[in-house]
């Protein structure tokens, strides 16, 4: 007998308390944090949905392999696990342990980026574009037409455009690419997964050019989890073999051990060509550590070895991408508009379509946020203009999709938690008609959303 209702595969073993707030305390203090929800203190905030990176909650068996961490300073049979762990689902012949993903990317580009260069992904998340801009390269977005469309339903919207990534090597001369990137799950496209076969035909262009291909992995578990459900020959598959199946088509891989590592923090950048792992681990004893911690606890070694175990697990994974797409589903059914279909790790609200009135440059996402926040106290992260619109010269242009992500925490929040989230959107959806647009008073030079100040229009 199967019933309907996909459960949370675990019960709670030890609970954190959230705060109530009132809708004129978190007025004050999203106006104390100039309207930017990076600037909150975090105990304003009821359910924090900025991010799945990190927030996670950890099993009663990663607790345990903490206890099992060994701090050497060098050769810790904690990295070795670790080790273990990394390549039994992706084979590559050097890991190299980093505090985070953007360590990765930092120590990645810093070896192959210069001006002159340009990297090719399917759609660059903010820390990678950042990470290659500051080496003077160029980090070029090849993601499918369809990928950019947001109420389209379509199996693999983080696809590749092959003929268009074909086109831009040819124009940018395959000796000024580096290497070419996919990133799965696409974070900054709608969270939307890649295909085998899209990878296959990605892995063929770099033959055709000889260029590297690099996955930037931190959704791997949950990609692989759509290519089992919905490309053709996988449904019976174990997730692990499919994992194993992607890593084989790439030559290395960047990751954030903050989503699919189930952990709170950590990364590794991996990958096969001696050459440059040396000289990758040479910048990593200068930025992060020696070779096997790079940045990391023995400890938190521990617990990511024991994630990679737990995240592949497909009663985990149903649960994780169903709870996802419920709260998809909720919005899509009262008219709110959505990224379709549900990504695996957090539902994009269309921000541009939802607020029409509000013009990209003046930052309808950021709009969406703030009103989501001081009218349930939930924060959700903009994906959009005030992100990725400006540029290294300094110039602006809207993005290519105004988006807000409610991104959800790993088995952290349980479906009251997302029902009560449902009740807000609806709300707010309503009032869209008087929420009013922003101009930035403030900002840095470089990823502007984490620190720039608002004022509303
Ligand atoms: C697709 C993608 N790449 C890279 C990163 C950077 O990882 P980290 O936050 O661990 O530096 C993230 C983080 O959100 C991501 O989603």
């Amino acid at each position: 007998m199967s019933f309907r209702t996909v459960i949370e595969p675990f019960r709670i073993h030890s609970v954190e308390p959230i705060r109530l707030t009132t809708r004129a305390e978190r007025l004050r203090a999203i106006e104390e944090a100039g309207m930017n929800l990076f600037a909150l203190h975090a105990d304003d905030v009821l359910i924090d949905l900025l991010t799945d990176s990190g927030t996670g909650a950890m099993s009663r068996d990663q607790w345990a392999a903490v206890q099992h961490g060994d701090e050497s300073y060098a050769g810790s049979p904690s990295y070795f696990r670790f080790r273990g762990a990394v390549t039994r689902l992706f084979p590559f012949k050097h890991v190299i342990p980093t505090h985070q993903g953007r360590a990765a990317e930092k120590i990645l580009f810093s070896a192959l980026g210069s001006p002159g260069k340009t990297i090719f992904n399917n759609t660059h998340f903010d820390t990678t574009r950042a990470n290659i801009e500051f080496t003077g390269a160029a980090a070029v977005d090849c993601v499918c037409a369809e990928g950019k469309v947001p109420s389209l339903v379509l199996p693999f919207k983080g696809n590749m455009d092959i003929d268009l990534l074909d086109a831009r090597i040819r124009e940018a001369g395959p000796e000024n690419v580096p290497l070419v990137m996919v990133t799965v799950t696409n974070n900054s496209g709608g969270g939307q997964p890649v295909s085998l076969a899209n990878l296959r035909a990605v892995r063929a262009v770099c033959d055709r050019y000889k260029l590297p291909l690099f996955l930037d992995a931190c959704r791997f578990a949950e990609n692989a989890w759509f290519i089992r459900e919905r490309e053709e020959g996988y449904a019976d598959k174990p997730v692990a073999d499919i994992v194993r199946e992607m890593a084989a088509l790439a030559d290395g891989m960047t990751m954030s051990a903050k989503k699919d590592g189930l952990a709170n923090i950590g990364g590794w950048l991996a990958m096969n060509d001696d050459a440059l792992a040396e000289r990758c681990r040479n910048m990593l004893i200068l930025t992060e550590g020696f070779p096997t911690y790079g940045g990391l606890a023995g400890r938190d070694l521990e617990a990511i070895a024991q994630g990679l175990s737990e995240v592949v697990e497909h009663d985990y994974l149903r649960y994780r991408v169903r709870s996802t797409a419920y709260l998809a589903d909720a919005l899509t059914r009262a008219g709110v508009p959505v990224v379709q279909p549900a990504g695996g790790h957090a539902v994009y609200i269309d921000a541009r379509g939802l607020l029409p009135h509000i013009p990209p440059l003046s930052y309808p996402g950021q709009a969406l946020a703030v009103a989501l926040y001081v009218e349930g106290g939930i924060r959700g992260c903009e994906i959009g203009t005030v992100m990725f619109g400006r540029h290294p010269d300094g110039t602006e242009t809207p993005a290519a999709m105004d988006l807000v992500r409610l991104a959800i925490p790993r088995r952290t929040y349980t479906q009251s938690h997302i029902d009560y989230v449902i009740e807000v959107c609806l709300h707010v959806a309503k009032m869209a008609p008087e929420l009013r647009g922003y101009r930035i008073a403030h900002e840095p030079p470089a990823l502007r959303h984490f620190t720039a100040r608002f004022a509303a229009l």
